[in-house]
């Protein structure tokens, strides 16, 4: 008998190669002949349509769709890719139960220079390998203690803001960086975090670099240069972490374990470390940055979430208590959900086809980058009633016709989100924080700018007031 193919180590492409290939999968694009049968545009050489898209991702998104339908292609970056639209087409990438869609090839165009190693760059059974020992670092005590440092960090950053006039998305991404740097990688405030914050900074802002990495000045560059520091600044903390003791991510996953019981390799903790905290930083931010505008926006949501949040007797007792009350606050659950509805923070998810597959009776080719538009599936009129309110009511009532991949911020499948749970707690816990004693007021005739791409965030920094309750 032939030994298995040691898929936990299958992480670089020729290795992957092998576990994808019992399923026949040729990895490199397809002629353009073999997809002219899909409507779509070629915009201008080489880069296509990507001025137009990087405009405004979601009014391309629309403009594509009202012409061309749920299924269509664009040209961009010198390679045609498809574009689904609807729930039913992000069931069939995301659920995938035909196996037709790879991750790692879908999203290494945008991740595999910065991230490579991370769960979303795996497949198949090397992906289960390594998202299992991944997760069984989340345990409820690193969550706790998360939470604990996360609401530490949020209030000393309310008590410095209340009554001020602030641009709310910058502070809360400097926030949510240190709270990484405390929470995930368990560093002291001072020198350790400010090294992690600069060279996490750079890593994060080069994600959607088009200039080459090796142009000294570029965003990849930048990036790349980022990432060795980050990979030089884990590494050099590993071997005292795998001694073991801290309720953080990177102690934790310094002592996890494999099923057959064997550790993650250096690399693979610095791998999935890095990527974790990419995946958590800026989707956090954009989740509540989206959240206080809307609120800000519906004075009476702002006040029935305040009062949700007073009512729980939330902070009264240890941290454990708190993750158990904010697991359960329906409104301020909705409202959430809702703004993760209309600001989606991951607008579109990648996969490449490796094998050749049909949606809405139009056949796609083996090797075809394949999105699914989550911003726009989230505002079909045909699924949402009147998709462009904000209205939490959608989720505080039974919706048992709503198709089930109709609302996916975290995805679905099995690369769905694995920090959900992470997000909306401390979504919560910053809400009740703020809306204790503060009231969120946007300035008069205001009206923000979204953009949409690589993750959705207010262009303006988000201006707004926290008034004082005890000033009203
Ligand atoms: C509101 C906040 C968040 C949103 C909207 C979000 C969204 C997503 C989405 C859409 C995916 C799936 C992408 C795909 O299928 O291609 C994903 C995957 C992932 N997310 Fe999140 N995320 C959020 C917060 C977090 C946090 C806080 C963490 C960590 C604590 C995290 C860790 C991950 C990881 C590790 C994956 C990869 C899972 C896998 O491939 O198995 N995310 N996220």
């Amino acid at each position: 008998m032939n030994a298995p193919v040691d898929v936990r180590r299958a992480s670089k492409i020729r290795d992957l190669a092998r576990v994808t290939r019992p399923l026949g999968s040729p990895l490199c694009a397809p002629a353009a002949a073999d997809l002219e049968h899909i409507p779509g545009k070629k915009g201008l050489p080489w880069v296509g349509v990507l001025p137009e898209a990087a405009a405004d991702p979601l009014l391309f998104a629309q403009r594509m769709h009202q012409r061309f339908g749920p299924v269509h292609r664009f040209y961009a970056l010198g390679e045609w890719n498809v574009q689904l639209v609807g729930p039913e087409a992000s069931e069939l990438l995301l659920f995938d139960s035909q196996r037709n869609f790879s991750a790692t090839h879908g999203w290494s165009r945008v991740l595999g220079p910065l991230f490579p190693g991370g769960l979303l760059l795996r497949d198949f059974e090397d992906h289960r390998v390594h998202r299992r020992a991944v997760g069984s670092a989340f345990k409820p005590d690193l969550v706790a203690a998360g939470l604990q440092i996360f609401e530490n960090q949020t209030r000393a950053m309310i008590d410095r803001v209340s009554g001020t006039r602030l641009f709310f998305y910058r502070e809360l991404r400097e926030v949510a960086l240190e709270a990484a740097a405390l929470g995930f990688l368990g560093l002291s405030p001072g020198a350790d975090s400010q090294e992690f914050s600069l060279a996490f900074t750079a890593l994060v802002s080069a994600t959607v670099a088009i200039l080459p990495g090796w142009l000294p000045g570029s965003s990849l560059h930048r990036g790349r240069t980022g990432r060795r520091l980050l990979e030089k600044f884990i590494n050099a903390r590993i071997a005292e972490r795998r001694i073991g003791g801290g309720d953080d991510l990177f102690s934790q996953l310094c002592i996890a374990r494999y099923d057959d019981g064997t550790p993650l390799t250096n690399q693979e903790i610095v791998d999935h470390l890095i990527f974790v905290l990419a995946a958590a930083h800026d989707t956090l931010t954009s989740c509540l940055a989206s959240t206080i505008y809307f609120l800000a926006a519906e004075p009476d949501w702002q006040a029935q979430v305040r009062s949700e949040c007073r009512a729980a007797g939330l902070y009264k007792n240890d941290v454990h208590a708190n993750v158990q009350l904010l697991s359960e606050l329906p409104v301020t659950d909705a409202v959430i959900r809702e703004a993760l509805r209309l600001n989606t923070p991951a607008p579109i998810i990648w996969r490449r086809a490796i094998r050749r597959f049909e949606f809405n009776g139009i056949t796609i080719p083996a090797g075809t980058p394949t999105a699914t538009n989550v911003l726009l599936t989230h505002r079909l009129p045909e699924h949402w009633r009147n998709p462009e309110q904000f209205d939490p009511h959608r989720f505080l009532l039974p919706a048992p016709d709503r198709h089930r991949f109709a609302w996916t911020p975290f995805g679905g499948g099995v690369h769905m989100c694995l920090g959900l749970h992470h997000a909306m707690l401390h979504a919560k816990s910053f809400l009740a924080q703020l809306l204790e004693r503060n009231e969120v007021v946007l300035d008069p005739g205001y009206s923000p700018r979204w953009y949409w791409w690589p993750n959705c965030r207010p262009l303006d920094g988000l201006p707004v007031t926290l008034v004082r309750l005890s000033e009203r």
